[in-house]
Order: structure tokens, then C-alpha cells, then sequence
């Protein structure tokens, strides 16, 4: 029996991965660790609720007896650090809660790591880190760190942190960086679902700048194969990029939503740039191609027109987010642009 200690659980990516998980390998017990903030949901975890391989407790990576207390009761000998602030957005309004979770609850985990002496520390990190690219070339994992958010720039010291336990310690780290991920349980203050449920609302879709910065989409199931083969066979030490070669310009993917609801393209709204914008992304696959032997499945076709199916299916899991707090922080970001 293996027993993983995934923190963030209860976010986007976390929830699909626990899942994933939980579905395809018998002998892990998956114990998730959430300070359920704004972002996470324990609706997200209903379906493996009962299942005997999961527990759940509420709580921050930042609290340093806690984790202790938990990766010694519950015999940890993995952790799967997801937590984090994720919005970019959010770090250019306040920082510092980004730089408590992803840099100094990071450290926290990688101490953990290193005092129980843990077969496996994962960082689940971003292309974001790299920076912007021109209007040629790809991320690759030798890439110079060069981040340019507030998020950004705490992805990249946890990283740098993740880099520094596992040549002073041993700690055997990976580290992963993925490209934007899209799929069921997004929070919607991100571009794919934001735009669904403003389409679905019929309200005004915000459009930064002149729409043509490019980001390289993957749905999120392939980035949690990508994960669980790294998991099991990735080398100590190493960075691994995940992507699937789908490189979109912003004003495309809100078209392509708007045509597949039947919506018109007068409720695409251009507003003022986010500071600091990075134009483009791109990740260079050929590492774990080559490496792990690992491609994405899903077409962005299928696999976006299946999101937004599920948006439609789902209206009351975003009707309780876009209620309440979450209305006032959108309706105040987007007043001030
Ligand atoms: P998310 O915002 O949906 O979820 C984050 C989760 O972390 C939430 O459940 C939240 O409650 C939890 N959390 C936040 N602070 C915590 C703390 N101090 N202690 C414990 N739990 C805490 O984020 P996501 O989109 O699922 O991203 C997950 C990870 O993947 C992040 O590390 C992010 O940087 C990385 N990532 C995301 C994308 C993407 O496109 N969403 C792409 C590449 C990498
Ligand atoms: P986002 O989903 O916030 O991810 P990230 O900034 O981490 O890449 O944004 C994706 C792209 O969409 C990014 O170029 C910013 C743009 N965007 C908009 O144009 N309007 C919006 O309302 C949002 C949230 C994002």
C-alpha cells in the first residue's frame, strides 16, 4: 500500500487527480490535506467520499505540527503538493497570501519530506515560471526561470526550494511543470469556465488587451496521467514539462465557446490589459515523450466541447461559487480595468 499525502486536493486539478487516482490503482490510499479556501470544494470529492482509500482533512499546508502529525499518523511516505494560489490575478491585486502558501507552505512540505525521509516528494509547478516567450520557440526544462507575476514568481521560489532540498538533502523531489489546464471543476474565475458561465448568463465577456495572447491548452485528465506516471516512474532530482502542443490565442477559444453555445460574439468585451501580461506560452513535450513515453489523449475538439457540457450539466456547482463573496471580488476586479 502506498499512502500519498495530496495537499490542494480539494481544487481543480487536485480533485480530478484524486479521482483519477483512486479509479486505477487499488493499493494507494490517497489522504488529501485543504485549507479549503475560496477555491477548494469538498463537492468536487463527493464520489470518493466513502471510498475506504481516501480521507480528508481541513487544514494548512503552512501549519507545520499539522503536517507532522498527519505524515506520521497516517504513514506517509508520498506527498503530491498541488496547494497553492493559483489565480494570477488575484497575486497582482495582493500578494502575500501567494508567497505563505506556495513558498513558505512549500518549505514546510519539503522539511516534512525530509525529516520523515519520504520515498517521494512531488512540486506540482507551472510553465509560468519561464516567463513569456516571443513569437517563436518553446519552454523546455533547461529554460531560464524568469517569472513575471506575483504568482509566477512564488511557483518559481517553490521550485527553486523543491531544486535546493533535493541537492542538500537527497530529498528525492520531481518537479512538474504543466501548460493551462482546462476541464470539469475550474473555479470560474479562470478564462475557459469564466467565459462558459458568462455565455451561459448571457453577461459580457472580458477579453484582456487585444486578445491575442496565447496559451497552450491540455484537459486536465491528461495532466493527471502525466502526474501518475511521474509519480511512478520519474527520476529523483528531474523537472518534467507537460503540455499537449495546443497553442490557442485567447480571442479563438472565447469564439469557439460563444459559436458552440449558440451565443453572439457581441457579448465579447475588450477591456484593459492585466499588468504585466505574458504573451505566450508553449511547452516543449519532448522529455517525457522521449523519457516516459507519455502523450496526451484528448483532443482539444472533444475535450473542450465536453467541458462545456459539463458546465451546462453542472449550473448548480457554479451557482453556489458565483454567488455571495465571489460576485463581489469578480464585480470589483472588474470594475477597477
Ligand atoms: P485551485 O486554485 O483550483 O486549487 C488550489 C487548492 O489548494 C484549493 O483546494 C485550496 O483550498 C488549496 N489551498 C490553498 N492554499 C492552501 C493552504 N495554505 N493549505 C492547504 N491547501 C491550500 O488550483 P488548481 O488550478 O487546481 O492548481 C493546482 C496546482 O497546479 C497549483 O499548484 C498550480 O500552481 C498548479 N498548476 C495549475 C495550472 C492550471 O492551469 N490551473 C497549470 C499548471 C500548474
Ligand atoms: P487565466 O485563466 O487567468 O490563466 P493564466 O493567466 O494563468 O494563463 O488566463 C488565461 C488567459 O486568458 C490569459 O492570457 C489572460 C486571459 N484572460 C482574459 O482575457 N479574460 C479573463 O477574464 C481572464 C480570467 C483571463
Amino acid at each position: 500500500m502506498k499512502n500519498i499525502l495530496v495537499t490542494g486536493g480539494a481544487g481543480f486539478i487536485g480533485s480530478n487527480f484524486i479521482k483519477y487516482i483512486l479509479d486505477r490503482e487499488k493499493d494507494f490510499r490517497i489522504v488529501n490535506l485543504d485549507k479549503l479556501t475560496y477555491a477548494g470544494n469538498l463537492r468536487n470529492l463527493q464520489s470518493v467520499e466513502d471510498n475506504p482509500n481516501y480521507k480528508f482533512y481541513k487544514g494548512d499546508i503552512c501549519n507545520k505540527e499539522l503536517v507532522d502529525y498527519i505524515i506520521s499518523k497516517e504513514k506517509i511516505d508520498t506527498i503530491v503538493n498541488f496547494a497553492a494560489e493559483s489565480h494570477v490575478d488575484r497575486s497582482i491585486l495582493s500578494s502575500n497570501v501567494f508567497i505563505n502558501t506556495n513558498v513558505i507552505g512549500t518549505n514546510v512540505l519539503l522539511e516534512a519530506a525530509k525529516n520523515f525521509k519520504l520515498e517521494r516528494y512531488l512540486q506540482i509547478s507551472t510553465d509560468e515560471v519561464y516567463g513569456s516567450l516571443g513569437a517563436n520557440g518553446k519552454f523546455s526544462e533547461t529554460t531560464p526561470l524568469s517569472p513575471n507575476s506575483p504568482y509566477s514568481a512564488s511557483k518559481a521560489s517553490a521550485d527553486l526550494l523543491t531544486h535546493a532540498y533535493f541537492h542538500t538533502y537527497n530529498v528525492p523531489t520531481i518537479i512538474t511543470r504543466c501548460s493551462n489546464n482546462y476541464g470539469p471543476y475550474q473555479f470560474p474565475e479562470k478564462l475557459i469556465p469564466l467565459m462558459i458561465i458568462n455565455a451561459l448568463n448571457e453577461k459580457s465577456l472580458p477579453v484582456y488587451g487585444d486578445g491575442m495572447n496565447v496559451r497552450d491548452w491540455i484537459y486536465v485528465e491528461d495532466h493527471c496521467e502525466a502526474i501518475h506516471l511521474i509519480l511512478t516512474e520519474g527520476r529523483s532530482g528531474e523537472v518534467y514539462n507537460i503540455g499537449a502542443s495546443n497553442e490557442m490565442p485567447n480571442i479563438k477559444i472565447v469564439k469557439l465557446i460563444l459559436s458552440y453555445l449558440r451565443k453572439d460574439e457581441s457579448l465579447i468585451t475588450f477591456v484593459k490589459d492585466r499588468p504585466g501580461h505574458d504573451r505566450r506560452y508553449a511547452i516543449d513535450l519532448s522529455k517525457i515523450k522521449t523519457e516516459l513515453g507519455w502523450k496526451p489523449k484528448h483532443s482539444f475538439e472533444g475535450a473542450i466541447h465536453k467541458t462545456i457540457d459539463w458546465y451546462i450539466e453542472n449550473k448548480s456547482w457554479w451557482e453556489e461559487i458565483t454567488s455571495g463573496d465571489y460576485q463581489s471580488y469578480y464585480r470589483k476586479w472588474y470594475i477597477e480595468r
